[in-house]
């Protein structure tokens, strides 16, 4: 099956009332384990790879991975997805290598530390999102910065994320200015602040209403109906993998992150795109410690591997079932790309004013 846009996708998940997880990608394990649980579902599925995961893994071997997974798995429909690209010409060479979707955050500088104003988010996400359609290729948008509510500090993490402390006014996503910023920048989904932020420590305890702001999501949905929302740093960080990873070896401080039912909530109010990266980090790193501290004689790779690989695929499975993503891959057929363009061109796919317009039925 050729891959599919974002916009195409998220447009179905609307239409249907589910969101779709947005796992990161790094290398051959991960691609294959997450599209085995896709595939077991009859889910379609996002993938993405970060800036990180492009230097890491490269994009040939990006584009040829996921030419293998979607050849291994012809039925899944696959958004493939840059997350947080930092500039115009990060999404550009994205889009030269493949992606159907790039992220312009623009809630930072190109530096990925320092919080960007209005003006300039507006610009680099228009010119994004002008040149990105002119392809078919869809765009996510972000605005307000990632960050805790609890400790009012950016989530700075792996390089990536705001510095320093930030006001509250930042990190909550303002409803009139969400509208404002959608109409100027034509983004196809757009991330918003609301207490969640990346990695494994985001709240200190079990997350209330005063540190995961989910009415700012409600808030924004009822002023952007049909615009498609985003929920970075998504998570659930359950405990049972962490305490995999603490029974052998590891390190980890208690920590909780964003509950299933939140993220259900959300997606009862317009939030189609979940992004989770570090519960598919905890589940495989808790097998390969696992395995190396029972069995420290073991050297085969796959031993290790394999299990971790199996532990993703749970995880993955659980989730498709939890959005309710499961049972929609057979429903929709891709559009190509020229076919995304024209409408674009037409004005038909207006993120304000248009719901649900490519129906993959
Ligand atoms: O945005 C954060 C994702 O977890 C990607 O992380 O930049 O370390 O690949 P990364
Ligand atoms: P987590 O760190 O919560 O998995 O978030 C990942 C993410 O938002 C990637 O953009
Ligand atoms: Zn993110």
């Amino acid at each position: 099956m050729p891959r599919i846009t974002l916009r195409q996708l998220l447009d179905h998940a609307a239409e249907k009332s589910y969101g779709v997880p947005a796992f990161n990608i790094n290398n051959m394990e991960q691609a294959l384990a997450i599209m085995f649980a896709a595939n077991d579902c009859d889910a379609p599925v996002i993938l993405q790879a970060s800036r990180g995961a492009r230097n890491y893994a490269t994009d040939i071997m990006l584009r040829h991975m996921i030419d293998a997974v979607t050849e291994i798995y012809p039925n899944i429909p696959v958004c493939v997805h840059l997350d947080h690209g930092n500039e115009p010409e990060t999404c550009r060479t994205a889009i030269e290598a493949g992606f159907t979707s790039v992220m312009m955050d623009g809630s930072l500088l190109a530096d990925g530390k320092t919080p960007a104003d209005w003006a300039y988010n507006v610009a680099v996400t228009r010119s994004v999102t002008d040149a990105a359609h002119a392809r078919g290729v869809s765009v996510e948008g972000e605005l307000g910065v990632l960050g805790s509510l609890e400790t009012g500090m950016g989530d700075q993490e792996d390089g990536h994320g705001a510095e320093g402390q930030l006001s509250h006014d930042q990190l909550l996503t303002d409803p009139d200015e969400a509208l404002k910023f959608v109409e100027a920048t034509k983004v196809d989904a757009l991330a918003v602040a609301m207490g969640t932020s990346h990695g494994a420590y985001k709240f200190s305890r079990k997350p209330d209403g005063s540190v995961l702001a989910m009415n700012v999501i409600e808030a924004i949905h009822h002023k952007l109906p049909n615009t498609h929302l985003v929920m970075h740093g998504s998570s659930t960080v359950p405990e049972e993998l962490q305490d995999i990873i603490n029974r052998f070896g590891g390190e980890m401080k208690p920590t909780w992150g964003v509950p299933v039912d939140e993220i259900q909530r959300g997606i009862k109010s317009g939030v189609r795109k979940v992004n989770i990266d570090t519960d598919c980090r905890l589940a495989m790193t808790g097998q390969v410690r696992r395995v190396l501290m029972s069995d420290p004689a073991e050297f085969d790779p796959r031993k290790y591997l394999k299990p971790a690989m199996d532990a993703l695929t749970r995880l993955c499975k659980q989730r498709f079932e939890e959005f309710g993503t499961s049972g929609n891959a057979s429903r929709i057929r891709p559009l190509p790309l020229a076919e995304m363009a024209k409408r674009y061109a037409t004005g038909s796919l207006d993120p304000v004013h248009v719901a649900g317009c490519v129906s993959g039925e």
